[in-house]
């Protein structure tokens, strides 16, 4: 088979998905690679790693010439806190990355897989059951770059016939590698300090406050079982809508206190990604997907809450 390359290898999903894709397609068939982040050593062991850098054609070119790439998981993006902070660079690695992505795969004839996000949506878009196809006027740099990305890979499906897929995640729950610089984080926060502090005093999104969440072995299978799916079936090849759970700060607090009763939470609220979390959905309706590709996750609050927990104890030791 032809290889299998990864973007953004070290991140909060890339350290997961592959040794999740050696698993299932072989090591052999599979190349990790980063920009600047150094890669784990659970990474390392599982598959080759090499630093690229997406926003430089040169260098992907070679690598998918070097060898022999099929398919990309093209996972290398700057996420929404960080993009509000730094809108030109996310505009420079999430949409040039993204172009120079789909130019090489085109070049090479490769399939490319893309994650877009709740990012995508905004003020003016229904947030109680999203539906898939809706209004899109997001107000943040990681929005306008996700929508510029969602278009760009349907265009290169219509007018090349290209093999360009995505899914559109929301907050992902992990505890192999935190993620950075985006408005979900506070609820992979909350497990850490949890386990340390047995509090989170510091919650930066306001009680109240609903977004859709997923845990990280999900996210894996979405991507997985979207580039597997019958092309004939797949009505939104770019951005299905997938989630897995929705809730406020207190309700994964209440979750988190069935197994450490004297956890509390507080908040600290952090204006900048209250307004981003306010912009976007209580909670998608990902019924496209379900129907499309059989999308159906594994974990809800309470099996997540349960899973995160013991692993994330056994992961810091404690
Ligand atoms: N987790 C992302 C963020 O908060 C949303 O896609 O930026």
């Amino acid at each position: 088979m032809k290889r299998i390359l990864v973007t953004g290898a070290c991140g909060q999903v890339g350290s997961e998905l592959v040794p999740a894709l050696c698993d299932r397609y072989g090591a052999h068939n599979v190349i990790a690679t980063g920009h600047r982040t150094k890669p784990g050593q659970e990474l390392l062991d599982s598959a080759a790693f090499y630093y690229i850098d997406c926003t430089d054609i040169k260098c992907i070119e070679e690598i998918i010439k070097q060898h022999n790439i099929g398919t990309i998981y093209h996972l290398a993006s700057i996420l929404s806190a960080k993009a509000e902070a730094n809108p030109q660079l996310a505009w420079n690695v999430n949409v040039g990355g993204l172009y120079n992505i789909l130019e090489a795969a085109r070049e090479h004839h490769c399939s490319v897989f893309t994650p877009s996000t709740i990012g995508v949506f905004g003020l003016s878009t229904p947030q109680d059951n999203t539906p898939q196809v809706t209004i899109q006027r997001p107000n943040t740099m990681y929005g306008v770059s996700k929508v510029t990305g969602e278009l760009l890979c349907d265009y290169y499906y219509h007018k090349y016939g290209m093999d360009t897929r995505g899914v559109r995640w929301p907050g992902l729950i992990s505890y192999v590698t935190p993620p950075g610089g985006g408005t979900t984080d506070y609820a992979v926060e909350i497990f850490y300090e949890a386990i340390k502090h047995r509090k989170y005093p510091n919650c930066f999104i306001k009680e109240g406050t609903y977004m859709d969440m997923m845990y990280m072995p999900d996210a894996l299978k979405s991507a997985i079982d979207i580039m597997e799916a019958d092309s004939e079936k797949l009505n939104h090849r770019n951005a299905y809508n997938v989630t897995a759970m929705s809730f406020a700060p207190e309700d994964v607090a209440k979750e988190i206190k069935k197994h450490i009763p004297d956890f509390y939470i507080d908040y600290k609220v952090d204006p900048v990604r209250q307004a981003i979390a306010e912009s976007w959905p209580n909670k998608m309706d990902d019924t496209a997907a379900r129907l499309d590709w059989g999308w159906q996750p594994q974990y809800d609050l309470p099996a997540m809450a349960v899973d995160m927990l013991n692993k994330l104890s056994a992961w810091l030791k404690i």
